[in-house]
């Protein structure tokens, strides 16, 4: 079992990232949101980041957040939740701007444009605004500790290949540029008029980012600065994606700071008589992933959250969650 989260942040000052990754609707936002708060009281300038548009900071702390940059909503509470797509189209514009700029052209010619909008249609294309976005959001240094709540997507960690893609994607358009070159089209007198400009503009802003993204994948393996998060439900499929999310980290070096598992029904439940049968099942069902989850992640248990007979909205819900996750040091498996 890990250690107690409040004892962990006490013994590891250095800490100033930490990272939620995983399955969608378990609880990443909400224990993000806890862990930000409680940073926040224990005097840290916390900064809770977002992407997510549904079920989200907005939603949990009951304030119009999407889109709308920083907010601060207590003392030394940070929120944000990007506009990815928004970040996606402004790329976009700014590519073809910098293309009509560097030619001298009015008009975009039609395959480049093709070009550019299958590539922004790419999901790579959303991770990557993500991440640019949080990379900038760190190089600011403006906060004592970031809190990253990662899109349900490739648990969120798919930027550690992402250098590749951009890679090949920086291939390809060299590959492109040659092409155009050998047939004479139109792109290559557009190459003809840019040749003076020197390095293609466009390929010069890809690197920019692939830059940015290694600078990201640095800082995720390094475990003294960042804290990896999980949050986990006593269900099978959660179970299973956690292993899973394991074995990926495993392999890309990745240490995973702690499995929260949220969720659980309390067992002093079972002891009313008034519980129906249906409860009775699922909170014996529930027991028997929560000895599956100690057997194959209780290394990795730092927290155990119940299920509470409402959602936690609302800063004094959030704070009650992560009084208990901070602090909970029992068992997995009750007796
Ligand atoms: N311990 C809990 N008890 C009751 N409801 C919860 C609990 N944790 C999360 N929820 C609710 O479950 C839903 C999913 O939680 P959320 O934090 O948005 O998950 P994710 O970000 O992983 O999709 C939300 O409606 C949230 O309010
Ligand atoms: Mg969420």
């Amino acid at each position: 079992m890990a250690q107690k989260m409040s004892d962990y942040y006490k013994a590891n000052p250095d800490l100033r990232i930490a990272v939620f990754a995983g399955k969608g609707g378990l609880g990443k936002t909400t224990c993000s949101a806890a862990l930000s708060d409680w940073l926040a009281r224990e005097g840290r300038r916390a900064l809770c980041f977002s992407t997510d548009p549904q079920a989200s900071l907005s939603d949990i702390f009951e304030k119009d957040i999407f889109g709308k940059g920083r907010q601060e909503l207590v003392d030394q509470l940070y929120v944000m939740e990007i506009d990815a797509d928004k970040r996606i189209a402004a790329f976009q514009q700014e590519v073809r701007q910098k293309i009509l700029d560097m030619y001298g052209i009015k008009e975009i010619p039609k395959e480049i444009d093709e070009y550019i909008t299958a590539a922004a249609a790419e999901p790579a294309m959303h991770e990557s605004a993500t991440y640019d976005a949080m990379a900038g959001l760190l190089a600011s240094q403006e906060y004592d500790f970031y809190v990253f709540d990662m899109p349900p997507f490739g648990h969120g960690i798919r930027m550690v290949s992402m250098a590749r893609i951009l890679d090949m994607w920086i291939d390809k358009m060299e590959e492109t540029r040659l092409k155009a070159q050998e047939y004479g089209d139109t792109a290559y007198q557009l190459q003809q008029k840019g040749a003076g400009a020197g390095q293609d503009e466009m390929l010069r802003e890809l690197q920019e980012i692939r830059e940015k993204l290694g600078f990201f994948q640095d800082i995720l393996t390094d475990s003294k600065r960042t804290a990896f998060y999980m949050v986990v439900a006593p269900e099978k499929m959660a179970i299973l994606d956690t292993e899973r999310a394991l074995d990926m980290f495993r392999r890309m070096d990745i240490t995973l700071t702690g499995v929260i598992v949220n969720q659980v029904y309390p067992r002093e439940l079972l002891k009313r008589k008034d519980l129906s049968q249906f409860m009775r099942d699922r909170i014996e069902m529930q027991q028997k992933y929560m000895i599956e989850i100690e057997k194959k992640l209780g290394d990795y248990v730092c927290a155990v959250i119940p299920m509470f007979d409402r959602e936690p909205k609302g800063l004094k819900m959030i704070t009650k969650v992560a009084d208990i996750m901070m602090n909970w040091s029992g068992k997995i498996v009750e007796d």
